[in-house]
Protein backbone atom coordinates (compact mmCIF):
# COMPACT_ATOMS: atom_id res chain seq x y z
CA UNK A 1 0.00 0.00 0.00
CA UNK A 2 1.44 3.83 -0.86
CA UNK A 3 2.67 5.51 2.54
CA UNK A 4 0.15 8.68 2.64
CA UNK A 5 1.15 11.69 4.32
CA UNK A 6 -1.51 12.95 6.25
CA UNK A 7 -1.47 16.52 7.74
CA UNK A 8 -3.88 17.00 11.23
CA UNK A 9 -6.47 19.93 11.94
CA UNK A 10 -7.71 20.14 15.29
CA UNK A 11 -10.88 21.86 15.96
CA UNK A 12 -13.89 21.86 18.42
CA UNK A 13 -16.34 20.81 16.01
CA UNK A 14 -16.27 19.77 12.63
CA UNK A 15 -19.37 19.85 10.14
CA UNK A 16 -19.22 17.24 7.11
CA UNK A 17 -21.60 19.21 4.88
CA UNK A 18 -22.29 22.82 4.10
CA UNK A 19 -25.98 22.60 3.15
CA UNK A 20 -29.12 24.48 4.63
CA UNK A 21 -28.62 21.86 7.93
CA UNK A 22 -24.04 22.17 7.59
CA UNK A 23 -24.31 25.96 7.41
CA UNK A 24 -27.22 26.35 10.20
CA UNK A 25 -24.66 24.16 12.64
CA UNK A 26 -21.68 25.66 11.32
CA UNK A 27 -22.38 29.46 12.34
CA UNK A 28 -24.81 28.42 15.77
CA UNK A 29 -21.26 26.24 16.50
CA UNK A 30 -19.02 29.38 15.89
CA UNK A 31 -21.26 31.68 17.36
CA UNK A 32 -21.28 30.02 20.66
CA UNK A 33 -17.80 30.01 20.57
CA UNK A 34 -16.82 26.37 19.35
CA UNK A 35 -13.95 26.50 17.27
CA UNK A 36 -15.75 25.05 14.31
CA UNK A 37 -14.68 23.98 10.63
CA UNK A 38 -17.25 23.19 7.63
CA UNK A 39 -15.93 20.44 4.78
CA UNK A 40 -17.47 20.64 2.01
CA UNK A 41 -16.72 18.75 -1.01
CA UNK A 42 -19.13 21.83 -3.43
CA UNK A 43 -18.90 25.07 -2.53
CA UNK A 44 -21.28 25.78 0.06
CA UNK A 45 -23.92 27.60 -2.12
CA UNK A 46 -24.37 24.71 -4.71
CA UNK A 47 -25.07 22.41 -2.10
CA UNK A 48 -28.40 20.94 -3.07
CA UNK A 49 -30.21 22.89 -0.52
CA UNK A 50 -30.08 25.62 -3.33
CA UNK A 51 -32.79 24.01 -5.38
CA UNK A 52 -35.54 23.64 -2.48
CA UNK A 53 -38.17 25.57 -4.00
CA UNK A 54 -41.81 25.74 -2.62
CA UNK A 55 -40.50 27.03 1.00
CA UNK A 56 -40.20 26.07 4.65
CA UNK A 57 -43.26 25.50 7.12
CA UNK A 58 -43.95 27.23 10.86
CA UNK A 59 -47.19 27.99 12.23
CA UNK A 60 -46.32 31.77 12.10
CA UNK A 61 -50.54 32.90 11.54
CA UNK A 62 -49.43 35.38 8.71
CA UNK A 63 -52.04 34.42 6.52
CA UNK A 64 -55.08 32.87 8.59
CA UNK A 65 -55.53 31.02 11.74
CA UNK A 66 -52.51 28.86 12.72
CA UNK A 67 -50.99 27.40 15.53
CA UNK A 68 -48.05 25.09 15.80
CA UNK A 69 -50.11 21.88 17.92
CA UNK A 70 -51.83 21.63 14.18
CA UNK A 71 -49.05 21.26 12.54
CA UNK A 72 -47.49 18.85 15.35
CA UNK A 73 -50.85 16.78 14.80
CA UNK A 74 -50.56 17.26 10.36
CA UNK A 75 -46.51 16.19 11.02
CA UNK A 76 -47.28 13.00 13.04
CA UNK A 77 -50.27 12.16 10.19
CA UNK A 78 -48.20 12.65 7.27
CA UNK A 79 -45.44 10.87 8.88
CA UNK A 80 -48.29 7.87 9.10
CA UNK A 81 -47.52 7.89 13.39
CA UNK A 82 -43.97 6.36 12.58
CA UNK A 83 -42.53 9.70 13.63
CA UNK A 84 -40.82 10.75 16.83
CA UNK A 85 -43.16 12.81 18.46
CA UNK A 86 -40.89 14.11 20.55
CA UNK A 87 -39.09 15.26 18.00
CA UNK A 88 -42.11 16.25 16.09
CA UNK A 89 -42.97 18.71 18.64
CA UNK A 90 -40.06 20.08 19.37
CA UNK A 91 -39.46 20.74 15.31
CA UNK A 92 -42.96 22.33 15.24
CA UNK A 93 -42.60 24.58 18.33
CA UNK A 94 -39.09 25.60 17.83
CA UNK A 95 -40.48 26.26 13.78
CA UNK A 96 -41.64 29.88 14.74
CA UNK A 97 -38.36 31.21 16.08
CA UNK A 98 -36.36 29.63 14.06
CA UNK A 99 -38.02 31.32 10.95
CA UNK A 100 -38.12 34.33 13.02
CA UNK A 101 -34.47 33.89 13.40
CA UNK A 102 -33.97 33.39 9.49
CA UNK A 103 -36.03 36.86 8.63
CA UNK A 104 -33.74 38.50 11.15
CA UNK A 105 -30.65 37.83 9.75
CA UNK A 106 -31.53 38.01 6.16
CA UNK A 107 -32.95 35.94 4.14
CA UNK A 108 -35.52 37.91 1.89
CA UNK A 109 -38.63 36.25 2.36
CA UNK A 110 -41.98 37.30 0.01
CA UNK A 111 -44.60 39.70 1.61
CA UNK A 112 -48.41 40.11 2.41
CA UNK A 113 -49.43 43.78 1.44
CA UNK A 114 -49.02 44.51 5.39
CA UNK A 115 -45.28 43.51 5.22
CA UNK A 116 -45.36 40.04 7.01
CA UNK A 117 -43.72 36.70 5.61
CA UNK A 118 -45.89 35.29 2.75
CA UNK A 119 -47.08 31.67 3.71
CA UNK A 120 -48.55 29.41 1.38
CA UNK A 121 -50.71 26.37 1.55
CA UNK A 122 -48.70 22.43 1.30
CA UNK A 123 -49.83 19.07 1.24
CA UNK A 124 -51.30 17.57 4.41
CA UNK A 125 -50.81 21.16 6.23
CA UNK A 126 -54.35 21.95 7.98
CA UNK A 127 -55.90 23.72 10.68
CA UNK A 128 -58.07 22.56 13.72
CA UNK A 129 -56.60 18.68 13.07
CA UNK A 130 -57.64 18.07 9.53
CA UNK A 131 -60.98 20.22 9.45
CA UNK A 132 -59.54 23.67 7.76
CA UNK A 133 -56.47 24.03 5.33
CA UNK A 134 -53.52 25.92 6.77
CA UNK A 135 -51.33 28.49 5.22
CA UNK A 136 -48.17 27.32 6.76
CA UNK A 137 -45.24 27.59 4.26
CA UNK A 138 -43.24 30.44 3.95
CA UNK A 139 -42.01 31.27 0.87
CA UNK A 140 -39.00 33.46 -0.96
CA UNK A 141 -40.87 32.98 -4.19
CA UNK A 142 -40.06 29.41 -5.51
CA UNK A 143 -36.58 29.80 -4.66
CA UNK A 144 -36.81 29.44 -0.93
CA UNK A 145 -33.77 27.22 -0.40
CA UNK A 146 -31.69 29.49 -2.65
CA UNK A 147 -32.44 31.99 -0.35
CA UNK A 148 -31.99 30.69 2.88
CA UNK A 149 -28.65 28.82 1.38
CA UNK A 150 -26.79 32.45 0.65
CA UNK A 151 -28.03 34.04 4.18
CA UNK A 152 -26.55 30.50 6.18
CA UNK A 153 -23.32 31.21 4.78
CA UNK A 154 -23.26 35.00 5.15
CA UNK A 155 -23.48 34.44 9.00
CA UNK A 156 -21.20 31.40 9.26
CA UNK A 157 -18.41 33.99 7.45
CA UNK A 158 -19.70 36.53 9.89
CA UNK A 159 -18.86 34.38 12.66
CA UNK A 160 -15.51 33.19 11.25
CA UNK A 161 -16.45 29.34 10.53
CA UNK A 162 -13.56 28.21 8.67
CA UNK A 163 -14.45 26.40 5.46
CA UNK A 164 -12.20 23.38 3.80
CA UNK A 165 -13.86 23.50 0.35
CA UNK A 166 -14.15 21.07 -2.22
CA UNK A 167 -12.70 18.30 0.60
CA UNK A 168 -14.17 14.74 0.18
CA UNK A 169 -14.52 13.14 3.67
CA UNK A 170 -13.39 9.65 2.93
CA UNK A 171 -14.45 8.22 7.11
CA UNK A 172 -15.09 8.81 10.24
CA UNK A 173 -12.15 7.88 13.22
CA UNK A 174 -13.69 6.18 16.06
CA UNK A 175 -11.73 5.30 19.33
CA UNK A 176 -11.46 1.60 20.59
CA UNK A 177 -15.10 2.95 23.21
CA UNK A 178 -16.75 3.53 19.64
CA UNK A 179 -16.89 7.78 20.22
CA UNK A 180 -16.22 9.62 17.51
CA UNK A 181 -12.59 11.53 17.15
CA UNK A 182 -12.91 13.26 13.67
CA UNK A 183 -12.86 12.75 9.86
CA UNK A 184 -10.39 11.06 7.09
CA UNK A 185 -10.69 13.86 4.08
CA UNK A 186 -9.16 14.14 0.63
CA UNK A 187 -8.11 17.78 -0.38
CA UNK A 188 -9.61 16.97 -4.08
CA UNK A 189 -7.58 20.37 -5.49
CA UNK A 190 -4.08 18.98 -4.54
CA UNK A 191 -4.69 15.61 -3.64
CA UNK A 192 -3.76 15.94 0.01
CA UNK A 193 -5.28 13.21 2.75
CA UNK A 194 -6.28 15.51 6.19
CA UNK A 195 -7.33 14.25 9.79
CA UNK A 196 -9.37 16.65 11.06
CA UNK A 197 -9.45 16.13 15.40
CA UNK A 198 -12.83 16.88 16.63
CA UNK A 199 -14.17 16.81 19.79
CA UNK A 200 -17.55 16.71 17.98
CA UNK A 201 -18.36 15.53 14.04
CA UNK A 202 -21.80 16.59 12.57
CA UNK A 203 -22.61 14.61 9.44
CA UNK A 204 -24.71 17.00 7.42
CA UNK A 205 -24.12 15.22 4.48
CA UNK A 206 -27.73 15.02 2.91
CA UNK A 207 -29.80 12.16 1.18
CA UNK A 208 -28.73 9.43 -1.70
CA UNK A 209 -31.07 10.18 -3.84
CA UNK A 210 -28.68 9.44 -6.62
CA UNK A 211 -28.82 5.36 -5.86
CA UNK A 212 -31.86 5.44 -8.08
CA UNK A 213 -32.20 6.71 -11.89
CA UNK A 214 -35.19 9.59 -11.54
CA UNK A 215 -34.83 11.98 -8.81
CA UNK A 216 -34.91 15.37 -7.93
CA UNK A 217 -31.85 15.47 -5.87
CA UNK A 218 -28.40 16.45 -7.39
CA UNK A 219 -25.71 14.11 -8.87
CA UNK A 220 -23.85 15.35 -5.15
CA UNK A 221 -26.85 13.39 -3.28
CA UNK A 222 -24.63 10.46 -2.45
CA UNK A 223 -25.61 10.22 0.98
CA UNK A 224 -21.15 9.89 2.25
CA UNK A 225 -22.56 10.67 5.74
CA UNK A 226 -25.01 7.28 5.88
CA UNK A 227 -21.94 5.54 3.66
CA UNK A 228 -19.59 6.40 6.40
CA UNK A 229 -21.71 5.76 9.39
CA UNK A 230 -22.12 2.24 8.27
CA UNK A 231 -18.28 1.86 7.40
CA UNK A 232 -18.29 2.78 11.32
CA UNK A 233 -20.48 -0.16 12.20
CA UNK A 234 -23.80 2.35 12.83
CA UNK A 235 -27.25 1.22 11.67
CA UNK A 236 -29.20 3.08 9.39
CA UNK A 237 -32.82 3.67 10.09
CA UNK A 238 -36.24 3.42 8.70
CA UNK A 239 -34.48 3.15 4.95
CA UNK A 240 -37.11 1.66 3.32
CA UNK A 241 -38.77 4.90 2.91
CA UNK A 242 -38.00 6.87 0.19
CA UNK A 243 -40.68 9.61 -1.12
CA UNK A 244 -41.72 10.24 -4.57
CA UNK A 245 -41.96 13.82 -5.33
CA UNK A 246 -45.75 13.92 -7.20
CA UNK A 247 -44.40 16.73 -9.83
CA UNK A 248 -40.97 15.88 -10.98
CA UNK A 249 -40.87 17.14 -14.86
CA UNK A 250 -41.56 14.01 -17.39
CA UNK A 251 -38.55 12.94 -18.48
CA UNK A 252 -36.42 15.20 -17.03
CA UNK A 253 -36.59 14.40 -13.16
CA UNK A 254 -36.20 18.70 -12.16
CA UNK A 255 -38.64 19.10 -9.64
CA UNK A 256 -41.63 21.20 -9.86
CA UNK A 257 -42.63 22.57 -6.40
CA UNK A 258 -45.89 21.55 -4.61
CA UNK A 259 -46.32 25.34 -4.57
CA UNK A 260 -47.75 24.91 -7.80
CA UNK A 261 -50.56 23.34 -6.12
CA UNK A 262 -50.83 25.50 -3.29
CA UNK A 263 -51.18 28.08 -5.24
CA UNK A 264 -53.90 26.43 -7.56
CA UNK A 265 -52.54 23.77 -10.21
CA UNK A 266 -54.50 21.35 -10.93
CA UNK A 267 -53.57 17.50 -11.57
CA UNK A 268 -55.51 16.04 -14.56
CA UNK A 269 -55.51 13.02 -16.11
CA UNK A 270 -55.92 12.06 -19.79
CA UNK A 271 -59.61 12.90 -20.06
CA UNK A 272 -58.89 16.08 -18.55
CA UNK A 273 -59.99 14.91 -14.94
CA UNK A 274 -59.36 16.57 -11.64
CA UNK A 275 -58.86 12.68 -10.32
CA UNK A 276 -57.66 14.29 -6.87
CA UNK A 277 -61.03 14.41 -5.79
CA UNK A 278 -61.62 10.79 -6.15
CA UNK A 279 -58.61 9.85 -4.19
CA UNK A 280 -58.48 13.15 -1.42
CA UNK A 281 -61.96 14.21 -1.90
CA UNK A 282 -60.95 17.10 0.91
CA UNK A 283 -57.42 17.83 0.22
CA UNK A 284 -57.33 17.03 -3.12
CA UNK A 285 -54.21 18.14 -5.21
CA UNK A 286 -52.89 18.82 -1.72
CA UNK A 287 -53.09 15.36 -0.08
CA UNK A 288 -49.84 13.93 1.22
CA UNK A 289 -47.02 13.29 -0.95
CA UNK A 290 -47.57 9.49 -0.81
CA UNK A 291 -50.64 9.61 -1.29
CA UNK A 292 -50.80 11.52 -4.49
CA UNK A 293 -47.81 10.32 -5.53
CA UNK A 294 -50.04 6.61 -5.78
CA UNK A 295 -52.92 8.02 -6.92
CA UNK A 296 -51.65 9.31 -9.99
CA UNK A 297 -49.22 5.68 -10.56
CA UNK A 298 -52.69 4.07 -10.26
CA UNK A 299 -54.62 6.67 -12.91
CA UNK A 300 -51.21 5.63 -15.26
CA UNK A 301 -51.75 1.74 -14.78
CA UNK A 302 -55.70 1.99 -15.66
CA UNK A 303 -54.82 3.60 -18.98
CA UNK A 304 -55.80 7.61 -18.09
CA UNK A 305 -51.89 8.74 -18.47
CA UNK A 306 -51.37 11.35 -21.22
CA UNK A 307 -48.80 11.57 -23.97
CA UNK A 308 -48.11 9.15 -26.45
CA UNK A 309 -47.20 6.50 -24.08
CA UNK A 310 -49.84 7.04 -21.47
CA UNK A 311 -47.34 7.17 -19.28
CA UNK A 312 -47.18 10.25 -17.26
CA UNK A 313 -49.80 13.37 -15.64
CA UNK A 314 -50.71 17.32 -16.61
CA UNK A 315 -50.11 19.51 -14.31
CA UNK A 316 -52.27 22.55 -15.35
CA UNK A 317 -51.70 25.71 -14.62
CA UNK A 318 -53.44 27.72 -17.39
CA UNK A 319 -56.35 28.97 -15.04
CA UNK A 320 -53.95 30.76 -13.08
CA UNK A 321 -53.50 34.84 -13.25
CA UNK A 322 -49.98 35.25 -15.25
CA UNK A 323 -49.54 38.28 -12.68
CA UNK A 324 -49.34 35.70 -9.58
CA UNK A 325 -47.31 33.00 -11.81
CA UNK A 326 -44.77 35.89 -12.26
CA UNK A 327 -44.46 36.67 -8.69
CA UNK A 328 -45.04 33.49 -7.11
CA UNK A 329 -43.62 30.68 -9.32
CA UNK A 330 -41.24 32.55 -11.55
CA UNK A 331 -38.52 29.59 -11.24
CA UNK A 332 -41.34 26.82 -11.99
CA UNK A 333 -42.17 28.48 -15.55
CA UNK A 334 -38.37 29.09 -16.29
CA UNK A 335 -37.68 24.92 -15.81
CA UNK A 336 -40.71 23.73 -17.41
CA UNK A 337 -39.95 25.87 -20.45
CA UNK A 338 -36.45 24.97 -20.64
CA UNK A 339 -36.92 21.07 -19.51
CA UNK A 340 -40.20 20.50 -21.23
CA UNK A 341 -40.69 23.13 -23.61
CA UNK A 342 -44.07 24.28 -21.74
CA UNK A 343 -45.35 27.59 -21.94
CA UNK A 344 -46.91 27.03 -18.24
CA UNK A 345 -49.82 30.06 -19.10
CA UNK A 346 -50.90 28.12 -22.05
CA UNK A 347 -49.88 24.20 -21.71
CA UNK A 348 -49.96 22.25 -19.15
CA UNK A 349 -46.99 20.90 -17.27
CA UNK A 350 -46.23 17.03 -18.16
CA UNK A 351 -45.21 15.73 -14.76
CA UNK A 352 -44.12 12.13 -13.03
CA UNK A 353 -44.04 10.93 -9.66
CA UNK A 354 -39.91 11.18 -9.20
CA UNK A 355 -37.52 9.97 -6.47
CA UNK A 356 -37.00 13.39 -4.03
CA UNK A 357 -36.54 13.07 -0.25
CA UNK A 358 -34.91 9.78 1.97
CA UNK A 359 -37.00 9.55 5.46
CA UNK A 360 -34.14 7.44 6.37
CA UNK A 361 -30.75 7.86 7.95
CA UNK A 362 -28.51 7.50 10.59
CA UNK A 363 -30.68 7.59 14.07
CA UNK A 364 -30.68 10.45 16.11
CA UNK A 365 -32.31 11.79 19.17
CA UNK A 366 -34.18 15.63 18.91
CA UNK A 367 -30.58 17.13 19.93
CA UNK A 368 -28.94 15.51 16.59
CA UNK A 369 -26.94 13.07 18.47
CA UNK A 370 -26.36 9.78 16.80
CA UNK A 371 -28.16 6.94 18.77
CA UNK A 372 -27.71 3.02 18.27
CA UNK A 373 -29.29 -0.12 20.23
CA UNK A 374 -26.88 -1.12 22.33
CA UNK A 375 -26.84 -3.31 25.21
CA UNK A 376 -30.73 -2.81 25.43
CA UNK A 377 -31.37 1.04 25.89
CA UNK A 378 -32.81 1.65 22.03
CA UNK A 379 -31.24 5.38 22.48
CA UNK A 380 -27.78 5.01 23.32
CA UNK A 381 -25.48 7.67 22.27
CA UNK A 382 -22.83 7.31 20.17
CA UNK A 383 -20.38 9.80 21.69
CA UNK A 384 -18.87 12.30 19.98
CA UNK A 385 -21.31 12.01 16.88
CA UNK A 386 -24.10 14.10 15.42
CA UNK A 387 -26.31 13.67 12.18
CA UNK A 388 -28.80 16.42 11.07
CA UNK A 389 -30.72 17.43 8.01
CA UNK A 390 -31.42 14.70 5.29
CA UNK A 391 -28.52 12.54 6.43
CA UNK A 392 -30.72 12.09 10.28
CA UNK A 393 -33.74 10.06 10.39
CA UNK A 394 -34.33 12.25 13.97
CA UNK A 395 -37.21 10.75 13.32
CA UNK A 396 -39.62 14.08 12.44
CA UNK A 397 -40.97 12.49 8.91
CA UNK A 398 -41.62 8.66 9.81
CA UNK A 399 -42.67 7.38 7.22
CA UNK A 400 -43.52 10.06 4.83
CA UNK A 401 -42.40 14.03 4.91
CA UNK A 402 -44.67 16.35 4.64
CA UNK A 403 -43.69 19.43 1.91
CA UNK A 404 -41.49 22.26 3.55
CA UNK A 405 -40.96 20.43 6.58
CA UNK A 406 -37.33 19.41 5.05
CA UNK A 407 -35.93 23.00 4.97
CA UNK A 408 -37.77 23.66 8.54
CA UNK A 409 -36.07 20.02 9.90
CA UNK A 410 -32.40 21.58 8.38
CA UNK A 411 -32.77 24.82 10.46
CA UNK A 412 -34.15 23.64 13.70
CA UNK A 413 -32.06 20.67 14.33
CA UNK A 414 -28.96 22.88 12.65
CA UNK A 415 -29.84 24.70 15.65
CA UNK A 416 -30.48 21.96 18.26
CA UNK A 417 -26.73 20.73 17.66
CA UNK A 418 -25.19 24.04 17.84
CA UNK A 419 -27.14 24.45 21.31
CA UNK A 420 -26.78 20.88 22.65
CA UNK A 421 -22.41 21.21 21.48
CA UNK A 422 -22.41 24.41 23.33
CA UNK A 423 -23.51 22.87 26.51
CA UNK A 424 -21.69 20.04 26.35
CA UNK A 425 -18.38 20.49 24.59
CA UNK A 426 -15.34 22.89 26.62
CA UNK A 427 -13.56 25.18 23.81
CA UNK A 428 -10.29 24.52 23.53
CA UNK A 429 -10.33 21.36 25.68
CA UNK A 430 -7.05 18.81 24.48
CA UNK A 431 -7.50 16.21 22.17
CA UNK A 432 -6.44 12.56 23.42
CA UNK A 433 -4.23 10.52 21.37
CA UNK A 434 -5.11 8.60 19.13
CA UNK A 435 -3.64 5.33 18.11
CA UNK A 436 -0.98 5.26 15.10
CA UNK A 437 -3.34 2.98 13.60
CA UNK A 438 -6.42 5.38 13.84
CA UNK A 439 -6.56 5.88 9.96
CA UNK A 440 -5.42 2.62 8.76
CA UNK A 441 -8.61 0.78 7.79
CA UNK A 442 -9.99 4.20 6.08
CA UNK A 443 -6.53 4.66 4.25
CA UNK A 444 -6.82 0.88 2.93
CA UNK A 445 -9.58 1.38 1.73
CA UNK A 446 -8.98 4.18 -0.51
CA UNK A 447 -6.02 2.98 -1.53
CA UNK A 448 -7.92 -0.13 -2.99
CA UNK A 449 -10.34 1.96 -4.74
CA UNK A 450 -7.44 4.37 -6.31
CA UNK A 451 -5.93 1.38 -7.25
CA UNK A 452 -8.91 -0.83 -8.12
CA UNK A 453 -8.35 -2.84 -11.61
CA UNK A 454 -11.36 -5.00 -11.92
CA UNK A 455 -13.29 -5.37 -15.28
CA UNK A 456 -16.34 -3.10 -14.61
CA UNK A 457 -16.01 0.68 -14.99
CA UNK A 458 -17.72 2.88 -11.79
CA UNK A 459 -20.76 4.22 -13.93
CA UNK A 460 -21.60 1.15 -14.98
CA UNK A 461 -22.20 -0.65 -11.33
CA UNK A 462 -24.01 2.68 -10.76
CA UNK A 463 -25.93 2.26 -13.59
CA UNK A 464 -26.92 -1.30 -12.53
CA UNK A 465 -27.77 -0.18 -9.25
CA UNK A 466 -30.06 3.08 -10.35
CA UNK A 467 -32.22 1.20 -12.42
CA UNK A 468 -32.80 -2.05 -10.14
CA UNK A 469 -33.73 0.56 -7.51
CA UNK A 470 -35.79 2.76 -9.65
CA UNK A 471 -37.56 -0.87 -10.96
CA UNK A 472 -37.70 -2.52 -7.39
CA UNK A 473 -38.24 -0.41 -4.74
CA UNK A 474 -40.45 1.72 -6.26
CA UNK A 475 -44.21 3.51 -5.75
CA UNK A 476 -45.38 0.41 -4.98
CA UNK A 477 -43.90 -2.84 -4.03
CA UNK A 478 -44.87 -6.39 -3.80
CA UNK A 479 -42.77 -9.56 -2.15
CA UNK A 480 -41.92 -11.16 -5.83
CA UNK A 481 -40.44 -7.40 -6.99
CA UNK A 482 -38.72 -6.66 -3.39
CA UNK A 483 -37.20 -10.11 -3.60
CA UNK A 484 -36.04 -9.65 -6.92
CA UNK A 485 -34.57 -6.63 -5.75
CA UNK A 486 -32.77 -7.39 -2.87
CA UNK A 487 -31.07 -10.32 -5.18
CA UNK A 488 -30.24 -7.81 -7.41
CA UNK A 489 -29.01 -5.04 -5.11
CA UNK A 490 -26.91 -8.31 -2.96
CA UNK A 491 -25.10 -8.85 -6.74
CA UNK A 492 -24.80 -5.08 -7.99
CA UNK A 493 -22.90 -4.95 -4.46
CA UNK A 494 -20.78 -7.68 -4.71
CA UNK A 495 -19.67 -6.55 -8.17
CA UNK A 496 -18.18 -3.91 -6.98
CA UNK A 497 -15.42 -5.97 -5.89
CA UNK A 498 -14.54 -5.92 -9.57
CA UNK A 499 -14.50 -1.81 -10.01
CA UNK A 500 -11.95 -0.25 -12.40
CA UNK A 501 -10.39 3.16 -11.50
CA UNK A 502 -8.74 4.67 -14.27
CA UNK A 503 -7.10 7.66 -12.95
CA UNK A 504 -4.62 6.83 -10.59
CA UNK A 505 -4.00 10.36 -9.74
CA UNK A 506 -4.60 11.93 -6.32
CA UNK A 507 -5.48 15.46 -7.88
CA UNK A 508 -9.07 16.09 -9.36
CA UNK A 509 -9.82 12.26 -10.16
CA UNK A 510 -12.98 12.49 -10.49
CA UNK A 511 -13.27 8.99 -11.20
CA UNK A 512 -12.04 7.97 -7.48
CA UNK A 513 -14.22 10.24 -6.66
CA UNK A 514 -17.32 8.84 -8.34
CA UNK A 515 -16.18 5.39 -6.95
CA UNK A 516 -16.38 6.55 -3.09
CA UNK A 517 -19.48 7.92 -4.02
CA UNK A 518 -20.65 4.87 -5.36
CA UNK A 519 -19.66 2.96 -2.23
CA UNK A 520 -21.05 4.91 0.18
CA UNK A 521 -24.51 5.07 -2.22
CA UNK A 522 -24.37 0.98 -2.58
CA UNK A 523 -24.56 0.58 0.83
CA UNK A 524 -27.41 2.83 1.33
CA UNK A 525 -29.31 0.94 -2.02
CA UNK A 526 -28.66 -2.06 0.03
CA UNK A 527 -30.25 -1.46 3.74
CA UNK A 528 -32.47 0.34 2.00
CA UNK A 529 -34.20 -2.90 -0.39
CA UNK A 530 -33.55 -4.93 2.23
CA UNK A 531 -35.62 -2.88 5.17
CA UNK A 532 -38.39 -2.84 2.25
CA UNK A 533 -38.30 -6.63 1.98
CA UNK A 534 -38.17 -7.02 5.59
CA UNK A 535 -41.63 -5.00 6.13
CA UNK A 536 -44.70 -6.16 5.66
CA UNK A 537 -47.58 -3.58 5.76
CA UNK A 538 -48.00 -0.70 3.88
CA UNK A 539 -47.24 2.78 5.58
CA UNK A 540 -46.85 5.96 4.01
CA UNK A 541 -44.54 6.11 1.22
CA UNK A 542 -43.69 2.00 1.18
CA UNK A 543 -47.07 0.61 -0.35
CA UNK A 544 -46.92 -3.15 -0.38
CA UNK A 545 -49.64 -4.12 -2.76
CA UNK A 546 -49.81 -7.44 -0.92
CA UNK A 547 -49.79 -6.28 2.27
CA UNK A 548 -52.03 -2.93 1.64
CA UNK A 549 -53.13 -2.08 5.20
CA UNK A 550 -50.52 -0.41 7.55
CA UNK A 551 -50.51 -3.00 10.72
CA UNK A 552 -50.09 -0.98 14.17
CA UNK A 553 -49.96 -4.05 16.14
CA UNK A 554 -46.55 -5.69 14.49
CA UNK A 555 -45.10 -3.26 12.71
CA UNK A 556 -45.24 0.27 14.56
CA UNK A 557 -41.63 0.23 15.28
CA UNK A 558 -38.40 1.97 13.66
CA UNK A 559 -36.15 -0.29 11.05
CA UNK A 560 -32.63 -0.41 11.95
CA UNK A 561 -30.30 -2.35 9.66
CA UNK A 562 -26.24 -2.78 9.13
CA UNK A 563 -24.54 -3.68 6.21
CA UNK A 564 -20.91 -4.48 6.27
CA UNK A 565 -18.38 -4.41 3.44
CA UNK A 566 -19.26 -7.74 2.46
CA UNK A 567 -22.84 -7.11 1.95
CA UNK A 568 -23.95 -9.09 4.71
CA UNK A 569 -27.12 -7.06 6.28
CA UNK A 570 -29.14 -7.40 9.75
CA UNK A 571 -32.04 -5.90 10.45
CA UNK A 572 -33.60 -4.67 14.68
CA UNK A 573 -35.94 -2.45 15.40
CA UNK A 574 -36.51 0.73 17.99
CA UNK A 575 -39.82 1.58 19.56
CA UNK A 576 -41.35 4.97 18.03
CA UNK A 577 -41.27 7.49 20.52
CA UNK A 578 -44.69 7.84 21.75
CA UNK A 579 -44.35 10.80 24.24
CA UNK A 580 -44.01 14.91 24.35
CA UNK A 581 -41.50 16.80 25.77
CA UNK A 582 -44.40 18.94 27.45
CA UNK A 583 -47.81 19.04 29.30
CA UNK A 584 -49.59 21.56 26.91
CA UNK A 585 -49.62 18.59 24.21
CA UNK A 586 -50.80 15.46 24.10
CA UNK A 587 -49.90 12.10 22.06
CA UNK A 588 -51.82 11.40 18.99
CA UNK A 589 -52.72 7.75 18.82
CA UNK A 590 -52.69 5.97 15.89
CA UNK A 591 -55.76 5.92 13.76
CA UNK A 592 -56.81 5.53 10.09
CA UNK A 593 -55.10 8.06 7.56
CA UNK A 594 -57.26 9.78 5.43
CA UNK A 595 -57.39 13.52 3.05
O1 LIG B 1 -42.31 20.96 -3.68
C1 LIG B 1 -41.41 21.57 -3.12
O2 LIG B 1 -41.24 22.78 -3.20
C2 LIG B 1 -40.51 20.79 -2.26
C3 LIG B 1 -40.48 21.06 -0.99
C4 LIG B 1 -40.02 20.05 -0.05
O3 LIG B 1 -39.62 18.96 -0.48
O4 LIG B 1 -40.10 20.31 1.15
Amino acid sequence: MTAYKIQEHKYDMIVVGAGGAGLRATFGLAQKGLKTACLTKVFPTRSHTVAAQGGISAALGNMGEDDWRFHFYDTIKGSDWLGDQDAIEYMCREAIPAIIELEHQGVPFSRTEDGRIYQRPFGGMTTHYGKGIAQRTCAAADRTGHAILHTLYQQSLAHKAQFFIEYFALDLIMDEEGACKGVLALDMAEGTLHLFRAHGVVLATGGYGRAYFSATSAHTCTGDGGGMALRAGLGMQDMEFVQFHPTGIYGAGCLITEGVRGEGGILRNSNGERFMERYAPNAKDLASRDVVSRSMTIEIREGRGVGPHKDHINLDLTHLDPKDIHEKLPGIAESAKIFAGVDVEKEPIPVIPTVHYNMGGIPTNYHGEVVQLRDGNPDAVVQGLYAIGEAACVSVHGANRLGSNSLLDLVVFGRAVANRCAETIQSGAPHKDLKSSACDQSLANFDRLRNAKGSMPTAEIRNNMQRAMQADAAVFRTGETLAEGVAKVREIHASFADVRVSDRSLVWNSDLIETLELQNLLGQALTTIVSAENRTESRGAHAREDFPERDDANWHKHTVCWADDAGNTRIDYRPVHMYTLSDDVEVVPPKPRVY
